[in-house]
């Protein structure tokens, strides 16, 4: 039964790591392609010529009024499936509220029981809910989606939440959610990861492997051919590592995001499940470049970083949240803003899923992720002082023009701007911030005894390592 899977996932692996083998990581040009096929590279296939953001959204329109007031802290799911251990976690969290997003095929009973006994902290979006929502983004989001998702993340930021655990519902946290991602981070002691040319553009990052200390692994998310390769940054010691993070991805014991690939692997080689060793209890904090795939199962979004939680409506949703976290950290670093992966704070219990189904959805990631990213670098750097929201639409714009999304995503995330402005979230302006002086700026207005960062030596200098 479990065989002809295991052959297949043998030979998959095999032809990964001997086309590895076989081929440098550059192309070797058109005579190679006999022998080896080529890889996938983007291209602009469409120019886009649509309306642009400022065309959409009306600034003289007041906010919304509010739909409920939930708690500084709010959980978001969505789900198809019973209240589950980790919904339950969540809706008990004191000082936590929680927002569920069902969908056509939610059976609404247990979760309009669940709001009925604690109206003032959880929340029910049944899909006929869904459809009175005074939103935009509403009426374009698709059914039977994850991207379902984004209308408890408008709900969430509309009711005045400060924080959002966007989680998973098979994903149980193993004690009470951190504050915020900025305290969790602080919490955790972080490294900083930052790869050693930041000017070459982004480089794959493997925190399971470089920072948690389960080397045979790697995040869902993460391109074949950067499974093997080189760390693209070692994490060091940096006193100001914590700063500016406003987005922290808890790892997973037990069942960890991993990928179809790995799922359908050699058990004897890639074990699972697996708890990340507890000796690596230190966070890390990515910078100048450094980006690894990151999910919508256990991440802490603070107030700065609301508009990087959209998960795009064109791809399938084992796609939605990486690609989403490509473009969150393309913009956070144009925004001088920080990802943090922190040790394991919630368990997977995982759903029931066919790995080999999970793989066919999950192509896109092993084939085009590097490509996502590349598009991404390319996008037309942003002034300091420029709009959040511009950078994200620019982003949605070129990953359409390379066959990346659908056309239907730029709308999309268009709306969810639009979106945001109507409920009233302040978006984050955006700014520099250089790598490997990590709130160089920031830091010194905090603290005037440091060097002025406008004489070039304080800017360039590495900050004593701690201890
Ligand atoms: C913008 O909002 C204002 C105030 O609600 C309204 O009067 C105006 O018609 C709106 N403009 C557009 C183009 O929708
Ligand atoms: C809290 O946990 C109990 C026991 O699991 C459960 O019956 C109850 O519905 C939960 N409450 C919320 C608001 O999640």
């Amino acid at each position: 039964m479990g065989c002809p899977r295991r052959l297949f996932a043998a030979a998959a692996l095999w032809l990964v790591t001997s086309s590895q083998r076989a081929r440098p990581r550059r192309d070797l040009g058109a005579s190679s392609a006999a022998t080896s096929g080529q890889r996938y590279k983007p291209q602009r296939v469409a120019t886009y010529a649509g309306p642009r953001l400022g065309d959409t959204v009306n600034r003289s329109a007041s906010p919304l009024p509010r739909p409920w007031s939930a708690c500084e802290r709010c959980g978001v799911v969505t789900t198809i499936n019973p209240p589950s251990e980790a919904i339950l976690r969540v809706g008990n969290a004191s000082g936590w509220c929680l927002v569920v997003v069902g969908d056509r095929k939610t059976a609404d009973g247990p979760y309009e029981a669940l709001a009925a006994a604690a109206p003032a902290t959880v929340a029910y979006l049944s899909a006929a809910a869904q459809e009175t929502l005074p939103y935009g983004l509403a009426s374009a989001t698709p059914w039977d989606h994850f991207a379902r998702k984004n209308l408890g993340y408008l709900y969430a930021i509309h009711a005045g939440a400060a924080t959002i655990f966007d989680f998973d519902d098979d994903n149980v946290l193993l004690g009470a959610p951190p504050a915020s991602a900025g305290a969790a981070a602080r919490a955790s002691d972080p490294r900083l990861a930052a790869p050693d040319a930041p000017d070459a553009g982004s480089a794959f990052f493997n925190a399971y492997a470089a920072s948690f200390g389960a080397e045979k692994a790697w995040p869902r998310g993460l391109p074949l051919d950067a499974i093997n390769g080189p760390a693209a940054a070692a994490a060091a010691d940096d006193p100001r590592a914590a700063d500016d993070v406003v987005v922290a991805q808890l790892l997973a014991n037990h069942d960890p995001d991993v990928d179809a690939i790995y799922r359908l692997g050699p058990r004897a080689a890639l074990p699972l499940p697996f708890d990340f060793p507890s000796s690596h209890g230190r966070g890390v904090v990515l910078d100048g470049g450094a980006v690894c795939p990151f999910n919508a199962q256990a991440t802490l979004f603070d107030r700065a970083a609301f508009w990087a939680l959209l998960l795009p409506a064109s791809v399938h949703g084992r796609v939605a949240d990486i690609w989403r976290g490509f473009v969150a950290q393309r913009v956070l670093r144009a925004a001088g803003l920080r990802l943090a992966f922190l040790p394991p704070g919630v368990t997977q219990l995982r759903n029931d899923h066919d790995a080999l189904a999970d793989y066919m959805s999950e192509r896109p990631l092993y084939e085009k992720a590097d490509a996502v990213v590349r598009v991404l670098d390319g996008v037309a750097p942003h002034r300091p002082g420029g709009s959040v929201a511009r950078a994200v639409e620019d982003a949605y714009v070129a990953l359409y023009e390379h066959g990346l999304v659908a056309l239907d995503d730029v709308a999309y995330a268009q709306l969810w701007l639009a979106d945001l402005y109507a409920v009233g979230l302040a978006l984050p302006k955006l700014r520099r911030h250089k790598a490997r002086t990590p709130g160089a700026t920031t830091a010194a207005a905090r603290a005037p005894s440091r060097p002025s960062p406008s004489s070039t030596a304080a800017a360039t200098a590495t900050p004593p390592a701690r201890q």
